[in-house]
């Protein structure tokens, strides 16, 4: 059992009802066992998506028609597979990673899968990157620093048109996220993400709370309303 980022007396009995429905519904290929396997090896933190949550994004891929989806964040590229395996022929990912090993590991992984013609990675700080990117992006999975969720998102709607799904990670972060008063950056940044998007008229969003092998977590989606 992977150690849950969120745990609670009930982590055990999440897991292993992720590890039922994973086997059903959303069992790993060898590129994403590799991936995953690869990453342990070379000492990545497990801070990947699961895979119920990586089918989770290729469905909302395949339900949004996405062909160009943007990441922020890779680490060793799990949910990347997941998202790049999800896209149409023609379809493209561009994921950004600060970190030099991650972003190291995630080449492999994304060789391995034989998918380098579909994923391109930026190495460096988001922040530089975003603003020489190309827009619009269909779909746009927020999942790095989430200090920086506020910028991030201020990105993520430059480089939108209407119709753009705009997903955020680790949103509830073990309930934390509605303590006022935290003095944690990541839930400092994702209390102003989610203050931003209430905000915003061109927006309409929810969230949704999740439990799994990572504990008590969730995501923010949002879309970009027409006109
Ligand atoms: C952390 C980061 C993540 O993106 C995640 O999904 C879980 C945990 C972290 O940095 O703790
Ligand atoms: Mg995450």
């Amino acid at each position: 059992m992977r150690i849950p980022d969120y745990p609670s007396q009930d982590s055990e009995s999440w897991a292993q009802v992720d590890a039922w429905f994973s086997e059903k519904l959303a069992p790993e290929d060898a590129d994403l066992k590799y991936a995953l396997a690869n990453n342990a090896e070379q000492g990545l933190p497990t801070h990947d998506v699961s895979a119920l949550q990586g089918k989770m994004l290729a469905i909302f891929i395949q339900m949004s028609r996405a062909a160009r989806v943007l990441e922020i964040g890779t680490l060793g590229g799990y949910s990347t597979l997941w998202m790049a395996k999800a896209l149409p022929p023609h379809g493209s990912i561009t994921t950004i990673e600060f970190n030099e090993h991650h972003a190291q590991v995630a080449i492999q992984n994304i060789k391995n899968a034989g998918l380098d013609k579909r994923v391109t990675l930026y190495r460096g700080a988001a922040l530089d990157v975003l603003p020489t990117l190309a827009a619009p992006f269909d779909l746009i999975f927020i999942d790095a620093d989430k200090g920086n969720n506020p910028h991030y998102l201020e990105w993520a709607i430059r480089l939108s048109k209407p119709g753009t799904v705009i997903i955020g990670d680790n949103t509830v972060r073990g309930g934390n996220v509605i303590d006022s008063s935290s003095k944690d950056p990541n839930v400092i940044g994702l209390r102003k993400f989610v203050d931003m998007i209430s905000e915003d008229e061109r927006l309409e969003a929810t969230a949704v709370q999740t439990v799994g092998e990572k504990g008590w977590d969730g995501f923010v989606m949002a879309i970009v309303k027409a006109g």
